[in-house]
């Protein structure tokens, strides 16, 4: 019988709240909330996002089956409205063939020797970051990191220089990462454009942004220069003699900037953060640099006699993936399993849980980079490890990152090491992406 003319069978889960859901159960701790789902109902649930079934992936073949297998069938930008404002109609924010014609078109920016060349500025912008550093002093290590993604990624993206701290440029992506819309304004969709509210305050960077952008581009189209940035590739992308338009440049690099910095700055701190705690590891990955680098600073070329420091990215990624959840909508019915799945219904995959699942990582609470060692890593099961995603949604900047977050590590801890201020605990806080909730302060010492 076809799928569509089947009646729903839904996994099980928690009893839905009326108009509610299941919203208020989420929204109040979604990982724990994602861990009694699983820990109760197995390897899927159902879940009510007011009254729409949502249900619940933890099972590898089944995140394969929506990911790659059948992607066609499921639709994400719906998840990204909440970016909208900031994003317009950057990648997140398409589905179907315009996604796949926009992605095409971005993709020659991401290419190997592209993303290689940026190598120089982010290990130069590291070092004057340590060189403003002093041992002895506290710091709130996740701000210091944040500042320094965000220069290297306006750097690479548009070519400007923010300096270490305090430009104008700097503050207005502040203003729009800080002021992130609270559960009110959300809820009641409030826009009050006044100077205090948090949607005044984003309002007032993404004008700032935008001013700068736009002139950018003005500028680039009439001299035509290639500066080496994702803004030039993109200037210069065409498909069929179509290129982008000025609003569909600004929207990618917003895209990029949204997507960019937070995810490799949050994945350094939860990495500075597990180093500080597991001293055995540390001492490993201090070996490394220490014979592979000789008190050089990383380059390029390093990189691929310095196993450890992959090793304890692709572990941090695997214990706090930043993106944790990944969202999509089924467009037609579909089945898994016994389950029949209606038209429209969500569907989560949780990395939080997949990445953690007892009966598919040994030790699976554990800081542990040596499973990555290619003898232990052939026996990962296929599938339950997915921090980029997978299939023709998969991470574009996935290069970028893993490049920026090698040389950064490598270049902090050849010269520095952290102590956890005493007292300081660390949390998690899962809005959209998976954050450090108090950021993470420590002590600088030197290596
Ligand atoms: C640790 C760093 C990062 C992680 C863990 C990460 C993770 C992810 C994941 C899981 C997705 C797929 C979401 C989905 O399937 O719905 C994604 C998409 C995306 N990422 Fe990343 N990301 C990182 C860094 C970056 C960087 C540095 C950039 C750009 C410079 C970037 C740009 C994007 C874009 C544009 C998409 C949307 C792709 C599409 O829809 O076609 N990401 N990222």
């Amino acid at each position: 019988m076809d799928v569509i003319q089947q009646k729903a069978i839904l996994p099980p889960g928690p009893k839905p709240l009326p108009v509610l859901g299941n919203n208020y159960s989420f929204v109040k701790d979604p990982l724990e909330f994602l861990e009694t789902l699983h820990k109760t109902y197995g390897p899927l649930a159902t879940m009510y996002m007011s009254d729409t079934p949502s249900v619940v992936l933890f099972e590898p073949k089944h995140i394969h089956y929506v990911l790659t297998e059948n992607p066609r069938n499921f639709t994400s930008a719906e998840f990204a409205r909440g970016l909208q404002e900031f994003t317009g109609h950057g990648l997140f924010n398409l589905d179907g063939d315009t996604h796949r014609q926009q992605r095409r078109l971005v993709q020659p920016a991401f290419h190997k020797k592209r993303v290689e060349s940026y190598a120089d500025t982010m290990s130069q912008y590291t070092l004057e970051m340590l060189d403003s550093w002093e041992t002895g002093k506290e710091i709130a290590l996740d701000q210091e990191l944040q500042q320094l993604t965000m220069r290297v990624v306006a750097k690479c993206l548009f070519n400007i220089d923010l300096g270490l701290r305090n430009s104008k440029l700097g503050q207005a992506f502040t203003d729009i990462l800080e002021n992130q819309p609270k559960l009110l304004e959300t809820l009641l969709r409030l826009k009050i454009d006044l100077p205090f509210t948090d949607y005044g305050k984003r309002q007032r960077g993404k004008r700032v942004i935008d001013k700068v952008i736009n002139h950018l581009i003005a500028q680039r189209r009439l001299e035509g220069n290639d500066e080496g940035d994702f803004l030039s590739m993109l200037l210069a992308a065409t498909e069929d003699d179509v290129a982008l338009t000025d609003t569909q440049i600004r929207d990618h690099i917003m895209t990029f900037v949204a997507a960019g910095h937070e995810t490799s700055s949050n994945t350094l701190v939860w990495a500075f953060y597990l180093l500080a705690q597991n001293m055995n590891e540390y001492e490993k990955l201090y070996l490394e640099l220490q014979s592979q680098l000789q008190g050089q600073p990383p380059t390029l070329a390093n990189l691929p006699m310095m196993p450890y420091t992959d090793w304890v990215i692709s572990e941090t990624l695997r214990l706090y993936p930043p993106a944790y959840l990944i969202g999509r909508r089924a467009r037609e019915a579909f089945t898994l399993d016994e389950y029949t799945l209606p038209a429209k219904t969500f569907v989560l995959i949780s990395k939080w849980i997949l990445h953690r699942r007892p009966d598919l990582w040994e030790a699976a609470d554990t800081f542990q980079p040596e499973r990555w060692q290619p003898e232990n890593a052939k026996n990962i099961v296929p599938w339950s490890y997915i921090p980029f995603g997978a299939g023709p949604r998969m991470c574009i900047g996935m290069p970028f990152a893993q490049l920026e977050m090698r040389l950064l590590l490598a270049t902090i801890l050849q010269r520095f090491k952290f102590r956890i201020v005493p007292g300081f605990t660390m949390q998690t806080d899962p809005l959209i992406t998976l954050r450090p909730k108090n950021g993470l302060r420590v002590i600088i010492e030197p290596a």
